[in-house]
């Protein structure tokens, strides 16, 4: 279990299983953060392509969510903006639940929570992510064309997965990842 870093621990132990909330990040979260993803993805995670599209476009603070069980933080996303084909939206991740946490829903949740959040805002049109279609399916991502979408650093085609409004853009996005906004700047 991840100790969190201020929060105080639960008064007493749920006599059921409660269900998870979610809250905005705080500067507090940032070291729980930091040991949930060191867990999750070990030493080598600043070596994955996705950490590299965070280390050349920052993460949006205002978009960290963390998923809360019993008052105690959980789980983790992040949302980086970024552009396609000059076309802006969000790349989603790191999505992280504490293990002893793992299977009581905090994880889609927070997927539900931050893709409505940001496209809410009606200035980008995707969410774009690496990750296992079976589990990202039921929450509305779709397989985009192998090798259309550019990343700086090799993925698994197969796990290129986007969500949108338009149910056609998963198969029609094509281009480099750039800085959201890259178009209006040319
Ligand atoms: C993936 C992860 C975030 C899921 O978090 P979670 O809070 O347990 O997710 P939920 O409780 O909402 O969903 C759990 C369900 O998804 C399933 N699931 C978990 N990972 C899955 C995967 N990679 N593929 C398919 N199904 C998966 C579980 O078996 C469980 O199924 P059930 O509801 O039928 O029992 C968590 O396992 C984790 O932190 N993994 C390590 C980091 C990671 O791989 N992140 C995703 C890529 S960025």
């Amino acid at each position: 279990m991840i100790a969190p870093s201020a929060h105080p621990a639960p008064q007493a132990a749920p006599t059921q299983q409660s269900l998870p909330t979610v809250r905005f990040a705080t500067p507090a979260d940032d070291r729980f953060i930091e040991e949930l993803q060191a867990l999750a993805f070990g030493p080598g995670r600043f070596a994955r392509t996705a950490f590299r599209i965070r280390e050349r476009f920052p993460i949006d603070k205002s978009l960290s969510l963390i998923g809360e069980i019993d008052g105690r933080p959980v789980a983790s996303v992040w949302m980086t903006p970024i552009s396609v084909g000059g076309m802006d939206g969000y790349l989603l991740g790191p999505l992280t639940t504490d293990p002893a946490y793992r299977g009581r829903g905090a994880g889609k949740l927070l997927v539900k929570e931050v893709c409505a959040r940001a496209l809410a805002r009606g200035e980008g049109s995707f969410v774009l992510l690496v990750g296992d279609e079976p589990y990202y399916a039921p929450l509305g991502f779709a397989p985009t064309t192998p090798g259309a979408i550019q990343f700086p650093g090799p993925v698994d085609p197969k796990r290129v997965l986007l969500h949108s409004a338009d149910r056609t853009l998963a198969l029609r996005l094509s281009g480099a990842i750039a800085a959201f906004g890259a178009r209006k700047r040319v």
